[in-house]
């Protein structure tokens, strides 16, 4: 099958290119926008693949698009801003990108009768203190990175009840693994606890994500993608949840580092969610089931990082001191 992978060169979508073109047999177009956090590194062992096919350009141009999506037979959307805490300081992009990309990629694929799968998150439902989000769980976002990935879930489901488009909504959970971009908790941490930089922990650090590894997500998508209903949605959440301030004694302790020196706790996040979970009930009936239980996962994510310093380090030597100085009030050391 030949896909187009809209975010392909960013975390969840490299990982995702990489299972299905080397692992399937599938042929990729990647279209991405190359924003701070798609990275062609990303791509570097699959870059010459005969199977692969780079475009730069935006989702919300449509000449672009049109240039991509030739002879695909689906579209996989993970083209998003994603961090919640730049969505809080600048949320424009964040309207651009998930109102008007997920628009305009809409369009395209119904012009040409495409499967259209799009990537979403947990973060959609809120916060929920004790048990867990099923899909039919109402929709109540608090930042403006959740509101407008809600948005977009809206609009790709009116595409199936109004035009009666192929469509797939997959809701993942928290993710982690190799080529995640430092602004987020576990990649943040690690790097930080290899530097003996200091550890900012939001708040109390109790709040909970449920982590589910990135092969494992990029595997329910595909696995959605192939056995899915049209207009359905199917919650994806990882095997294990896990306080914040646990996750970073835990890299602490892989990283050889006393917790007691490093962690900081600072300002917490306005309106920071306090615990997400989702029940994955739905897609495990699909025939899907998450791989990699959380300790495992992280002791290959910490041993990733510590051996990938090519990847991270001009990462941490450019505009992220910036951000990091804006976000923490310090620089990084
Ligand atoms: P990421 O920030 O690492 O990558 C996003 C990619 O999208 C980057 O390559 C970026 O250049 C590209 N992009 C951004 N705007 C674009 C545009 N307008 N046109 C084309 N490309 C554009 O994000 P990620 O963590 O890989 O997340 C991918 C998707 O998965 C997102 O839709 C996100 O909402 C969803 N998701 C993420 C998580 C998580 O824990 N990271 C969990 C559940 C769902
Ligand atoms: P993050 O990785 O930004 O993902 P999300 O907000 O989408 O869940 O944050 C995960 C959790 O870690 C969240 O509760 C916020 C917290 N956090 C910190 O405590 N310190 C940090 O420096 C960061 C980036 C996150």
């Amino acid at each position: 099958m030949k896909l187009l992978v809209c975010g392909g060169a960013g975390f969840i979508g490299s990982n995702f290119a990489r299972l299905r073109l080397l692992e399937h047999g599938d042929e990729i177009v990647v279209l991405d926008k190359l924003t701070y956090a798609g990275r062609e590194e990303n791509l570097h062992d699959i870059r010459e693949h005969a199977g692969l096919r780079f475009v730069h350009g935006a989702i919300e141009d449509a000449e672009a698009v049109a240039g991509a999506i030739e002879g695909c037979r689906a579209v996989v959307n993970f083209a998003a801003e994603t961090h919640v805490d730049r969505s809080i300081a600048e949320p424009d992009a964040f309207v651009t990108t998930h109102a008007l990309g997920t628009y305009v990629l809409l369009e395209a694929a119904r012009e040409r009768g495409l499967r259209f799968l799009q990537v979403s998150t947990d973060e959609v439902y809120g916060s929920i203190e004790e048990g867990s989000f099923t899909e039919h769980s109402p929709l109540a976002p608090s930042s403006p990175y959740s509101a407008t990935k809600t948005g977009a879930d809206l609009l790709v489901s009116s595409y199936f009840h109004t035009y009666g488009m192929e469509t797939l909504i997959c809701r993942g959970s928290n993710n982690y693994g190799p080529y995640q971009y430092p602004e987020k908790l576990i990649p943040l941490m690690v790097l930080n606890a290899l530097a003996g930089d200091p550890l900012p922990v939001y708040g109390d650090g109790m709040q909970v994500r449920n982590w589910l590894y990135v092969t494992d997500f990029g595997a329910a998508i595909g696995h959605v993608l192939a056995h899915g209903g049209p207009g359905e949605v199917y919650n994806v959440g990882g095997p294990d949840e896990c306080p914040n301030i646990e996750v970073v004694h835990r890299i602490c302790a892989l990283a050889g580092r006393d917790p007691a020196e490093l962690i900081e706790h600072v300002t917490d996040r306005p309106g920071h969610d306090r615990r997400y979970s989702l029940s994955s009930e739905k897609v495990r009936a699909l025939g899907w089931e998450p791989r990699m239980r959380f300790a495992d996962g992280l002791e290959q994510t910490v041993a990733w990082y510590r051996d990938n310093p090519w990847w991270w380090e001009p990462v941490r030597s450019g505009d992220y001191r910036e951000y990091y100085a804006r976000q923490y009030g310090r620089e990084l050391g």
